[in-house]
């Protein structure tokens, strides 16, 4: 080896030994996720805000963040279970993604997905700034797929990507055991910590904790904001296959091989009425690993899963097991309970729109309310009917708003 030879790799070593330095300096051990205390093994849902750069559609959408089920991302969002994957989404227009979320080392992210295959011309810091538009880093990339150095990346090379989410408990909801679904929700430009905790139900003190920020005035547009979502409760038990069937506030999710859909709405506001999960036959879906829906009529009683007799006698989804769908059939009194049938007269809906609540005496006094819906829907006008039956103890036990949705 010549002198010449050797200074030359010297100076080589040097620049990689430099250039590792500072790729170190470059890849930081950031923060990853959201605080997770949880040490259970078992994945969570989870959801986060994606503000989609450019016009895109759903199914590139679900492609992009690996979203198995469409159904999913349907119930997320609360769109009519009727909309195409090709249905267009436009730029700049928020859509909640759904995905699973494991827990390790204090911090969540998203277990396993997205993946993403690196295209030419690409680079971490627009795979993070542009295709997933600053949900993550380009360092938190780096760290979880072990690339020290972010300039050496090829074309075809799969990468995961790390949403942030958590699977902790949050207290505020007893009766679920203070279950929740946490929300990665993108802040909009002049929103504040008190008006986020108004739309989500929850309390600007959780908020500034549950994410670390000490002033209030420090939240900024754009930055990603841990909301815990209340989850409703259900009657589905221990040994059914989706336990826990943790459907978020303004979700539904469809269960049981895609023959149930679930949803979790806010209806009316007595303080303190738990929020209970409304399930019945997913209609114009087709089942998904069988050929047929198993039976989803309660027996003896003529009345499927969702509905309420004209006595307040109600079908309830309980869960399933191997083929089988439970059934809870709740016969409450009948003095205790009423069934009222109003057609609310043409409004326009908007997606986004507020769900209005509005107190209504019932026709029969003492007890029971009927409550106006409105929003979360598609664009269509409809008149709505809804069918409320509350108990005395303020437990709704009927909710139906037929055509609700839309695309
Ligand atoms: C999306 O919003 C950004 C920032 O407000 C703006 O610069 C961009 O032009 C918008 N894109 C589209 C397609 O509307
Ligand atoms: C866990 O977190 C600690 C401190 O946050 C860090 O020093 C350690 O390297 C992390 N361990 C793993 C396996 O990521
Ligand atoms: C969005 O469109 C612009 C203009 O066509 C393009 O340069 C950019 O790469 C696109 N962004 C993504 C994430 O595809
Ligand atoms: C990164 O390296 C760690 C430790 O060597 C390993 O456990 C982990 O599976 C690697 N991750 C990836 C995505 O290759
Ligand atoms: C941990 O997460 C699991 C779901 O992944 C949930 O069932 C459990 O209740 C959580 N435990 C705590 C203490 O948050
Ligand atoms: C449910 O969500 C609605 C709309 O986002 C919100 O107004 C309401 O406070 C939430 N209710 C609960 C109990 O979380
Ligand atoms: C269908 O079966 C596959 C494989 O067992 C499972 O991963 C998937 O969740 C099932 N789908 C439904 C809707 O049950
Ligand atoms: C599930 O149902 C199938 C068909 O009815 C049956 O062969 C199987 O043994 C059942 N499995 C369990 C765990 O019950
Ligand atoms: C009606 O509800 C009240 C209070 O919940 C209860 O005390 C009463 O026994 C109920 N009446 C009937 C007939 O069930
Ligand atoms: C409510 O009142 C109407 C007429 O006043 C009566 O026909 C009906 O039976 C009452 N319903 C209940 C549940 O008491």
């Amino acid at each position: 080896m010549t002198t010449m030879e050797t200074r030359s790799s010297t100076t080589l070593l040097l620049i990689s030994l430099i250039f590792s330095f500072l790729s170190a300096l470059i890849v930081p051990s950031t923060a990853l996720g959201f605080t997770c205390k949880n040490t259970t093994t078992v994945a969570c849902e989870s959801l986060i805000d994606y503000i989609p750069p450019n016009d895109t559609t759903l199914a590139s959408i679900s492609s992009l963040f690996g979203v198995t089920n469409f159904y999913s991302l349907l119930g997320a969002n609360f769109f009519s279970l009727s909309t195409p994957s090709s249905q267009p989404f436009a730029a700049n227009d928020t859509i909640r993604i759904p995905f699973p979320c494991s827990c390790s080392n204090g911090s969540g992210i998203s277990d396993k997905v997205p993946m993403y295959t690196i295209k030419s011309g690409d680079s971490l810091d627009y795979i993070a700034t542009n295709v997933y538009a600053r949900l993550v880093t380009y360092q938190e990339i780096a760290l979880v797929n072990n690339i020290s150095d972010p300039s050496l990346i090829k074309v075809g090379q799969n990468l995961w990507i790390p949403l942030p989410c958590s699977c902790d408990k949050v207290n505020g909801n007893p009766i679920v055991e203070n279950q929740v679904v946490h929300y990665g929700h993108v802040v909009a430009k002049g929103s504040s910590v008190e008006q986020i905790a108004v739309e989500y139900g929850t309390d600007a003190n959780t908020l500034l904790e549950l994410n670390g920020i000490s002033n209030a005035n420090q939240l900024q547009a754009g930055q990603l904001l841990d909301v815990p979502l209340t989850v409703c409760d259900s009657v589905v038990g221990k040994d059914s296959e989706d336990y826990p069937l943790l459907v978020a506030n303004g979700t539904y999710a469809l269960t049981a091989y895609n023959c149930i859909q679930c949803k979790c709405q806010p209806n009316i506001y007595i303080s303190n009425i738990t929020m209970v999960l409304h399930c019945e036959p997913s209609e114009g879906v087709k089942p998904s690993n069988i050929s047929q829906c198993p039976s989803m009529e309660c027996p003896n009683s003529g009345l499927l899963i969702g509905q309420t007799s004209s006595n307040c006698m109600v079908c309830d989804y309980a869960g399933y097991v191997n083929t089988t769908i439970l059934m809870s059939y709740d016969s409450f009194s009948a003095s205790n309970c009423s069934v009222e049938q109003k057609k609310f007269g043409e409004r326009k809906e908007r997606r986004g729109d507020k769900i209005e609540n509005q107190k209504r005496n019932y026709q029969n006094g003492s007890h029971g309310f009927a409550a106006l819906v409105k929003g979360l829907a598609g664009g269509a006008e409809a008149s709505k009917v809804a069918m409320m039956c509350f108990l005395a103890s303020g437990r709704e036990i009927g909710f139906d708003v037929p055509g609700f949705g839309g695309g």
